[in-house]
């Protein structure tokens, strides 16, 4: 990944080279044939328990956690896809590392790296609420190996759930 600043947590990235990541590189196929609509749906839904649509946006609709997922399916394989949902922490996108800090007053707060510099950082919370902070003045500072993406969002799904919005993404090429 060329260009991108400095990335602590390597680890995840190397763990997951065995995985082809562009689409179009594997044969790969899904347990099961999903329903796109309903995965669309679930995708969406505000009070249910995918909760994608609360970080990801598609068609512009949506969060602004993660990264946006119009054209995922000629983005990515669909193994990797798969793998994003249901082990987010494995791979994660340099550019939507989650970082924590200390500030001085001893508060805790954690967000989405949104810029860094050698003298600043800035984050936002999952609440939206951005924060820029100067390093010098942070009691301290990490990325964090988890994605902000939950680890358990495929166990609160049934395997159809999961197989229906993994068919709505395919979708989105
Ligand atoms: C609390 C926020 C949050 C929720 C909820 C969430 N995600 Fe994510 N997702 C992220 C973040 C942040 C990333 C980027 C970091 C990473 O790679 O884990 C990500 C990464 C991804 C990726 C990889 C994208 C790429 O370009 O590599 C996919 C696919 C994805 N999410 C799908 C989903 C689906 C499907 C759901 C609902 C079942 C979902 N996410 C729910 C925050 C979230």
């Amino acid at each position: 990944m060329p260009g991108l600043s400095s990335t602590v947590n390597s680890l995840p990235l190397a763990a997951s080279l065995s995985v082809a990541r562009a689409a179009g590189e594997s044969g790969w196929k899904p347990y099961m044939e999903g329903d796109a609509k309903a995965g669309e749906q679930l995708f969406f839904e505000e009070k249910g328990k995918a909760l994608c649509a609360k970080c990801h946006t598609v068609n512009r609709k949506g969060g602004r956690v993660g990264p946006t997922l119009d054209r995922i399916a000629s983005r990515r394989s669909p193994e990797f896809i798969m793998e994003s949902i249901v082990q987010p922490s494995k791979f994660i996108d340099p550019l939507f590392e989650a970082v924590q800090v200390i500030t001085g007053e001893g508060k805790v707060l954690q967000g989405l790296r949104i810029n860094e510099t050698n003298f600043s950082i800035q984050l936002r919370e999952e609440n939206g609420r951005f924060h820029s902070l100067m390093k010098r003045d942070l009691e301290a500072f990490r990325v964090m190996d988890k994605s902000m993406m939950p680890d358990n969002l495929a166990e609160q799904l049934t395997v159809k759930q999961l197989h229906d919005i993994f068919a709505f993404l395919m979708t989105l090429e």
